[in-house]
């Protein structure tokens, strides 16, 4: 949550700044600022809302903003106060010498307010993170220099930070720390970065250095120092950026998320590739280091679109492995007796990998003893240091949002990776393995003629648009798919979507249904075919339009349905892969329908590093 960027060199400062936040603008926009520090004084320049707000807060002080070479940046996703400009970052402190950004939360705040308000600080936002400028001021009139004061202060600290810090008297650095926070350096040739992610970076430099919990880094125009908070020089290792700045490009679609659902056949056919074009299932490039025998329970836990992945695994796992696979929110599980133990295999998604809840899931069962295997799509993010062992989703970066290719590759990787255990484990027959194998590898063609004609998912969104109100119905591996297909659609139109299991309909739910409540049924081929046309007939009869989402040809009654969207033919344990496709469009198109900001919607941001 929120995005922030140093920049020390000879470019011109402010739109170096600005060319960063706008690559981070996915963590968060709800308001957006940036410091200079020009010799004779710190120039904070804010504003409310959008990057655009604050660009045109600089255009009017393009004087002001020439002359520095040195400065930090923030954009906010709100935690603590309002979206309002007292509470967009940086904060200065009282002499306005000192000057700051953060991402995280100090969950010691108040106590540390208190006290810094009795010795007469004073506070002009509602942020917790104004606490640490005037904490690192106090410290800084008794130390020696900027990097001490800094280490003196976030010892005091409890909770999540990454921090750029400057000091008017100190302006050849910026000082950089973290923990339990995002933050990289990005090295270049006569001018240093820092940022909470790559790409506030990419294509301005090659090389980076990640921080690690506990670090913190000098950065000066030509070099930069890493250290310990007791002061030790830490050898760190560069690191190339292994992306291409195209990825943070639309090239040619209207939003990143059409752009981003229309690369997942692509995506799906590298993964095959990869893991299925031997005759035995290949893990891939990082090696399976897990003691498979001793696995007698899998636990695999996530948040919003992830957890919806680990529901589809669970349906599919336990019918292969034949163990118990249980899945659960990462913030349920953080508060729960679990049984969690040395012969749990513990799995953690998250497309981010730096979602806080799923990370201090992942802690706790560590500290139980289960072999910790993380999926995600960045591997060089946080929760990749407590795995066990690590698959990367290899979706690309996902700018968007709304999670899209990145799903459809977390379920094509739990597909494999549950192959691969079960011939591993010989709990499936090889016949089963090789149909199901030709099921996943058959997937990327059939994508594909969805995409290529989606004229009917636009024009039922025109419909969807008259509605306030939708029910999405499924039921067993397709219960994920109606609620994915739901938060979906909520979080980029604003339109209510609720999903249920469609058997519980008739248990409360139904009480909804009239003319105007569509429902959305996910029906796909095997076991749960003929119940769902019950629901659907139940919805039927309780006047609602009803919405199919199936594969072509599937044998239905005529009239049944308002609307068919349809995919191409497939098994059931594929069927979610491709309707997902169909309820993705659905959503996108419904929100650009209603003139939505489809790729930031409001009170969101990617990646959510506050439990
Ligand atoms: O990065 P993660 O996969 O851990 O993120 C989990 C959720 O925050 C994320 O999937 C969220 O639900 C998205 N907005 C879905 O589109």
């Amino acid at each position: 949550m929120c995005g922030l960027i140093g920049y020390i060199g000879n470019n011109a400062v402010a739109q170096t700044l600005l060319d960063g936040l706008k690559n981070l603008e996915y963590r968060g926009y709800d308001s957006a600022g940036i410091a200079l520090n020009d010799n004779n004084e710190i120039d904070v320049f804010k504003a409310k809302g959008k990057l655009n707000n604050l660009f045109e807060v600089i255009s009017n002080h393009q004087n002001q903003v020439q002359s520095s070479h040195v400065g930090i940046g923030h954009i906010r996703w709100a935690t603590h106060g309002k979206a309002t400009v007292e509470n967009a970052h940086p904060h200065l402190s009282n002499d306005k010498k000192l000057v700051l950004v953060h991402n995280g939360i100090i969950e010691n705040y108040q106590e540390l307010r208190a006290r810094l308000e009795k010795e007469g600080f004073v506070f002009h936002s509602q942020t917790d993170t104004e606490t640490a400028v005037h904490l690192i001021d106090k410290e800084y009139k008794t130390c020696a220099n900027l990097e001490q004061a800094v280490i003196k202060a976030v010892k005091q600290l409890e909770g999540a930070f990454a921090f750029c810090i400057m000091h008017k008297d100190e302006p050849d650095k910026i000082i950089a720390v973290r923990k339990n926070a995002p933050l990289i350096i990005g090295l270049g040739d006569n001018e240093n970065f820092i940022a909470s992610d790559i790409p506030a970076v990419l294509g301005k430099v090659q090389k980076i250095i990640h921080l690690n919990d506990g670090e913190l880094a000098i950065v000066k125009q030509n070099s930069v120092e890493v250290k310990d908070l007791n002061g030790n020089l830490i050898n760190k290792e560069i690191e190339e950026i292994g992306f291409n700045p195209e990825v943070i490009s639309k090239a040619g679609y209207k939003h990143f998320m059409l752009k981003e659902i229309n690369e997942q056949p692509a995506i799906i056919r590298k993964i095959v590739q990869e893991h299925l074009s031997d005759e035995a299932i290949v893990w891939g490039k990082l090696p399976c280091t897990l003691n498979l025998e001793k696995i007698q329970n899998i636990s695999i836990i996530a948040c919003g679109t992830s957890l919806h992945a680990a529901m589809f695994a669970q349906n599919l796992w336990e019918d292969w492995l034949q163990i118990p696979v249980h899945v659960e929110a990462a913030s349920e599980y953080i508060y729960r007796k679990n049984i969690t133990s040395e012969n749990t295999l513990f799995i953690g998604i998250s497309q981010s990998g730096e979602t806080a809840d799923t990370i201090t899931a992942v802690k706790q069962a560590k500290e139980k003893g289960a072999q910790i295997l993380i999926l995600t799509n960045r591997e060089d993010s946080s929760i990749v240091r407590y795995g066990d062992c690590v698959v990367p989703l290899q979706a690309g970066i996902e700018v968007s949002v709304a999670a899209t290719k990145s799903y459809t590759a977390q379920l094509a990787a739990l597909y494999w990776m549950g192959l691969y255990f079960a011939e591993q484990k010989t709990s499936i027959s090889a016949n089963q393995l090789a149909v199901l194998k030709q099921n996943l590898t058959e997937l990327p063609a059939k994508m594909e003629e969805i995409l290529s004609n989606s004229t009917a998912a636009q024009n039922l969104a025109q419909k969807l648009t008259s509605y306030s109100d939708l029910v999405y119905i499924g039921r067993g591996i397709n219960l994920a798919s109606a609620l994915e297909g739901a938060l979906k659609l909520k979080e980029i139109s604003y339109i209510n979507a609720n999903a249920y299991a469609a058997g519980e309909l008739k248990h409360g739910p139904i009480a909804l249904l009239d003319e105007n409540m569509p429902v959305i049924a996910i029906l796909g081929p095997g076991v749960t075919f003929a119940k769902m046309i019950s629901n659907c007939e139940e919805a039927k009869a309780r006047n609602a339009k009803v919405i199919a989402v199936l594969p072509l040809h599937s044998d239905i009654k005529e009239g049944l349905f308002d609307t068919c969207l349809f995919t191409p033919q497939t098994d059931e344990t594929t069927f979610p892969m491709l309707a997902n496709i169909q309820l993705q469009l659905l959503a996108y198109y419904t929100a650009d329908a209603l003139g939505r900001e489809v790729d930031q919607p409001r009170n969101l941001a990617k990646s959510v590093t506050v439990e």
